[in-house]
C-alpha cells in the first residue's frame, strides 16, 4: 500500500518510522511519501492560507497549492485510490472504516490546518478520485496530521504481515469475535501481584469457561462505558 501525506508540518510524520508501521515500511508492505504543501506554492512567501471570504475568525487554506498538489500526486494513479481529508466535520472513523480502507492500493491524506481547506478543493478532488472526509472524534485538533497518524496506524496493522500473530486482531475491541463489544480485561504472570490475584477461571485451563467469562466481562464493560454500542448491536 502506498501512503501519501500532504502537510505543512512534515515532522509530524517522523513516528511512522517506528514500531510496526516502521517495520512495514522497511519490509516493503507499505511505502510512505510525506509531501510539503509549500512545494506547490508559486509566490515568494510560499503562502498557503488566506482570510475567510464572508468574514469570520481564523484563516482558510488556499485552493491553488492544493489543486497543484493533487494534480501531481494523482498523475500516476494506478489501482484503488482514496483521498482522505481529516476534518472534525467528517464521518466518524471506526474500525469498519479502517478495514475498508485497508483494501485500497493507495491512500492520500490531505492534512489541513487553520479553519480548513477551501471547499472547492474537496469538490475538485471528487472529480479526480474517491474522497472521504473523516473525523477522529468529536473534538477539535489543530490540524489533520495527528488524525492521519491515528488512522494510518489503525489501517496499516490490518495489512497482511504487519501484526506478527493475526489472531491477536481477532479478539480486540470493535472487531472480530467481540464484534461491537469492548475488550475484556487481560492479565499476565505472576498469578498474584501486590495482593491482587488473576481471576481463578483464567488459571483453570477450561477453555469454554474462560471464553464465557471473557464474554461476560466484555459485555459488562461495554454496558458501563459504551452502552451506545450495545444499542447498535440489538
Ligand atoms: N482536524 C481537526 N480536528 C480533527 C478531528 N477531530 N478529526 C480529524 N481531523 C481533524
Amino acid at each position: 500500500m502506498k501512503l501519501d501525506y500532504v502537510t505543512i508540518f512534515g515532522e509530524y510524520f517522523t513516528p511512522l518510522s517506528l514500531s510496526l508501521v516502521g517495520k512495514a515500511a522497511e519490509s516493503g508492505i507499505i511505502e510512505i511519501g510525506v509531501h510539503d504543501l509549500r512545494e506547490w506554492t508559486t509566490d515568494l512567501h510560499r503562502t498557503v492560507d488566506d482570510t475567510p471570504v464572508g468574514g469570520g475568525a481564523g484563516m482558510v487554506m488556499k485552493p491553488e497549492p492544493w489543486g497543484l498538489a493533487l494534480d501531481d500526486l494523482l498523475a500516476d494513479s494506478e489501482g484503488r485510490i482514496c483521498l482522505i481529508i481529516p476534518t472534525p466535520s467528517g464521518v466518524p472513523f471506526t474500525q469498519a472504516e479502517a478495514v475498508e480502507l485497508s483494501g485500497y492500493d493507495r491512500l492520500i491524506f490531505a492534512c489541513g490546518r487553520y479553519e480548513g481547506i477551501d471547499a472547492r478543493v474537496h469538490e475538485y478532488a471528487r472529480t479526480l478520485v474517491e474522497v472521504r472526509e473523516i473525523s477522529l472524534g468529536d473534538y477539535v485538533l489543530n490540524g489533520g496530521e495527528v488524525a492521519a497518524l491515528a488512522m494510518t496506524e489503525a489501517i496499516v496493522r490490518l495489512l497482511p504481515g504487519v501484526v506478527g500473530n493475526p489472531e491477536s486482531l481477532e479478539e480486540e475491541s470493535h472487531s472480530g469475535a467481540l464484534e461491537s463489544l469492548l475488550e475484556y480485561p487481560v492479565y499476565t504472570k505472576p498469578a498474584s501481584w501486590r495482593g491482587m490475584d488473576v481471576p481463578e477461571v483464567l488459571l483453570s485451563g477450561h477453555h469454554a469457561k474462560i471464553a464465557q467469562w471473557r464474554r461476560e466481562q466484555a459485555e459488562n464493560i461495554t454496558q458501563q462505558r459504551r452502552p451506545d454500542l450495545l444499542k447498535k448491536k440489538n
